[in-house]
């Protein structure tokens, strides 16, 4: 069942009932400034740092689910209605929620009039701008009231849910014209404020909560709303919200639009006040001002659409199948944006106030948006390296604010420094930029302990080199990839951390997925070195990588797959001896990955084995059986249900790595298979089952041995969306940036048909056409370069030249 369509022209997706089977959001914002927004109104927002900023009160886990937003009031004497459906739920005549690139508009009518809401945040300003226009359909003159309705959070969203004995006596709000402004704590030691504004006379506003709905109210049916008459309240302490009243009066035809502003000013120090109390409303009326009428906002929404659409053009594909297509050009790149801008902080089921940036989440995001504005991964790639420490380990998590490791998780995730060297290759493949790797960085932020990038990424190496186990595998820590893979912490009681729990090192416990890791970026270090000229580092990266390739196809195999891990007593992880947890999926994609086991033919057994054991129609579980029992030996990984998350669900994140893998071997047909069965443009159809939003990616969805086997969970802020946009358009569409030029090696379906890709690369765009053999997987038959045919599949570099036109027959 489908709650909407895709409109791929306007690149949006178009819900066409309130009532989807759990909130669809989507997210504004490109840089300071962000909202989430839900198919009916919900949300928040905040100015870069969901935590510590934030301007707007949302409720998670209430009831009903979406509880909160930015909400727009009518009272047409007949009804209480929003165009969003949400708060009031009054039934609409008709409804429609277009989430597009960076907006939405949410279209509702009513007897006989249409309320349209188009929210933005542009792309140079610290504001959301909300277009309510209003037009009467009906043949009689409407007259009617609009209510506006925004909750303000006080600012830490923590203590805000948590501290009433102190916030509820601070509150305080100024209004000025049309103007309300937030202003607690601002007295103080804040130097920020927050305001709701609109561009037209006011008949009235409010700005306590509770006289506003009515103390035993929900929001639903706002006293002021229905009684028909704002109260001019003005907030002293309890819970300050803004509110417009708006009286209009519409003859047949008519229509009307109100510019409303959510936004977010800084003051200096030193220039606070307008007088005493009073806060200093310059860079407030300023920003106002740019917006204050239609033309003013249809400006900034061209500058938004334009600067979503440069992005999307850097990487763009026609293929014979549009599912392909509008997940390549847009949604995957969104998505990936979207995970870079929030990492993992603030989503429906990321509370916003939990953990800070991670520092292998934040690597991996790196990978799927490089390509489309690298000065800002490169930016990234150095604050992450800066909380590397010297010895190479790294914190698992920094602030984003501060930009400071987080002590309270610390370190000892072993697989943590080896992704340091995967973004940094993915931008210098990308870019060709090697000034970056000279770029002064420091440990630990200790400005003093400064030293070039480059050896960062030779201490991530050697940590891993230094740190193996007794089958000369690397030591796994607290945990890999798989946080909840915990194999030195044997937590007992409920309420330790069991990614904090226990020593950070043991001396035993191995993982052969961190094996798989090395042997793929340890090469890819070995080649940076290369390209630099140091012969002698790359050599002695090749074969401390050869031992630990070694060490995996003796000690890691199984016989019919790669094992997962060996744990504290040395006993294997995922191997058929398991009693449960027999196969895991990461070691099989990853190894496969780095080419572990190709030659031998290890990697087309392991692959075969995860299509026998772990596939369903839904995609690949990350283990089987399911762990049934809790396991203290091995962690968090068996306190799940089975068939949830780490236990047996399908972990969308690692799904394109065993795509990817088939792509190693050349098996089309078997990675296009398994790209589209997480593809939520694929599955958009089964809507009701899938449940969360049918254009992005989610983390996980449940597995076989679940009850709701095949819903998912967790959308929006996962690495999947980075992983998957790097299947699809590196190893299956084949465009693969190398240090030394672009390749283009597609892996397809036998019946994939031509395709055509535009790419952007370093200086110059690329027209690549894909004349595809039917019944070919893969293998480039021909490569012609500007009508001249080259060997091999990377199209030379050459200086100054800004244009390619590359022909591909495979
Ligand atoms: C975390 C990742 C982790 C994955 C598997 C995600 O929620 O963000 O860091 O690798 O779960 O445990």
């Amino acid at each position: 069942m489908k709650f909407g369509h895709f409109d791929d022209e306007a690149k949006e997706y178009v819900i066409t009932t309130p009532k989807t089977p759990l909130p669809w959001i989507n997210y504004l914002g490109t840089k300071e400034f962000f909202s989430l927004i839900s198919n009916t109104c919900g949300g928040y927002s905040f100015f870069k740092d969901a935590k510590l900023l934030r301007l707007t009160r949302y409720r998670y886990n209430n009831v009903p689910m979406d509880n909160n937003g930015k909400y727009y009031y009518i009272n047409d004497g007949k009804d209480v209605w929003n165009p969003g459906w949400q708060p009031s739920r009054t039934p609409l005549d008709f409804y429609e929620c277009r989430h597009g690139i960076g907006y939405s508009r949410f279209t509702g009518k009513k007897n006989g009039l249409s309320a349209e809401v188009l929210a933005f945040v542009p792309t140079d300003d610290a504001c959301e701008i909300n277009k309510v226009t209003i037009k009467n359909e009906s043949d009689t003159v409407k007259e009617f009231k609009l209510f506006s309705y925004v909750e303000w959070c006080f600012w830490n969203a923590d203590d805000d849910m948590k501290n009433f004995q102190r916030l509820l006596s601070c509150g305080e709000v100024e209004i000025k014209g049309s103007a309300i402004y937030h202003k607690t704590e601002y007295r103080e030691r804040r130097n920020h404020f927050g305001f709701f504004s609109c561009n037209c006379e006011i008949n009235g506003f409010d700005t306590i909560r509770d006289d506003f709905l009515g103390l035993y109210n929900d929001n639903d049916r706002p006293d002021v709303v229905v009684n028909g008459k704002a109260l001019n309240t003005v907030a002293s302490g309890w819970l300050p919200i803004a509110s417009h009243e708006i009286d209009i009066t519409l003859q047949p035809g008519e229509s009307k639009s109100i510019v409303f502003i959510l936004g977010y000013v800084e003051n200096p120090d030193d220039d606070k006040w307008e007088s005493y109390g009073v806060i200093n409303k310059k860079r407030a009326e300023e920003m106002q001002e740019r917006y204050n009428t239609d033309e003013k906002v249809e400006e900034a929404f061209s500058a938004l659409k334009a600067y979503w659409d440069n992005l999307l053009s850097i990487y763009r594909t026609t293929t014979g199948d549009d599912k392909v297509n509008r997940m390549v050009n847009i949604w995957n790149q969104y998505q990936c944006m979207v995970t870079f801008n929030m990492s993992r902080s603030a989503s429906y089921y990321e509370s916003g106030i939990g953990r800070g940036m991670g520092f292998r989440d934040s690597c991996q995001d790196i990978l799927g948006f490089v390509h489309l504005i690298p000065d800002r991964a490169r930016e990234r790639i150095i604050d992450i390296a800066s909380t590397q420490f010297e010895d190479g380990r790294a914190y698992h998590q920094y602030q984003p604010l501060t930009k400071k490791g987080n002590s309270d998780i610390g370190s000892g995730f072993n697989d943590d420094p080896l992704w340091l060297i995967a973004a940094v290759s993915a931008y210098v493949r990308e870019t060709g930029d090697l000034s970056i790797l000279d770029v002064q960085t420091p440990f630990d932020n200790d400005e003093s302990k400064s030293t070039p990038l480059m050896d960062h990424l030779k201490r991530s190496f050697n940590f891993t080199a230094t740190h193996k186990g007794p089958h000369g595998l690397p030591l796994i820590g607290r945990a890999d990839w798989n946080d909840c893979l915990n194999l030195n912490c044997f937590s007992e009681h409920p309420g330790e951390s069991f990614q904090t729990f226990g020593p950070s090192e043991g001396p035993v416990a191995e993982s052969i997925f961190i094996a798989g890791m090395f042997v793929k970026y340890g090469n890819e270090y070995a080649d940076i070195c290369e390209l630099r000229g140091d012969k002698a580092e790359a050599d002695r990266a090749r074969k401390e990588v050869k031992l630990v390739y070694d060490a995996t196809l003796d000690a890691g195999w199984d016989g019919k797959w790669f094992v997962r891990a060996y744990d504290a007593f040395s006993h294997k992880v995922g191997s058929e001896e398991c009693e449960e947890g027999k196969i895991f999926i990461e070691p099989q994609g990853f190894c496969v990955m780095a080419g572990i086991g190709v030659p031998e033919g290890n990697a087309k057994t392991a692959l075969d084995s995860v299509k026998e054991k772990l596939d369903t129609r839904y995609g690949i579980m990350i283990l089987q059986p399911a762990y049934t029992k809790y396991h203290l030996e091995l962690g968090e990984i068996s306190s799940y249900p089975p068939g949830y998350k780490e236990n047996a669900g399908i972990f969308c994140h690692n799904n394109p790595w065993v795509s990817i893998a088939e792509t190693v071997l050349g098996r089309g047909d078997r990675a296009f298979e398994i790209y589209k069965k997480t593809c939520p443009a694929y599955i958009e159809n089964i809507s009701e089952i899938h449940r969360t939003e049918p254009y992005v990616y989610s983390q996980m969805v449940a597995g076989r041995d679940a009850k709701f086997h095949g819903e998912a969970k967790n959308s929006w802020l996962t690495g999947t969306a980075a992983w998957t946009f790097v299947n699809i358009s590196q190893y299956i569409l084949g465009v693969y940036p190398t240090l030394k030029g672009l390749s283009v090696d597609p892996c397809v379906p036998k019946d994939f048909g031509n395709f055509k890709i535009d790419r952007k690369f370093r200086d110059a765009v690329y027209h690549i056409n894909v004349e595809h053999t039917s019944g070919s997987e893969k293998g480039v038959k021909k490569l012609i370069v500007d009508g001249k045919e080259v060997k091999g599949t990377v199209v030379p570099f050459e200086e100054g030249k800004t244009e390619y036109n590359v022909t591909v027959v495979m």
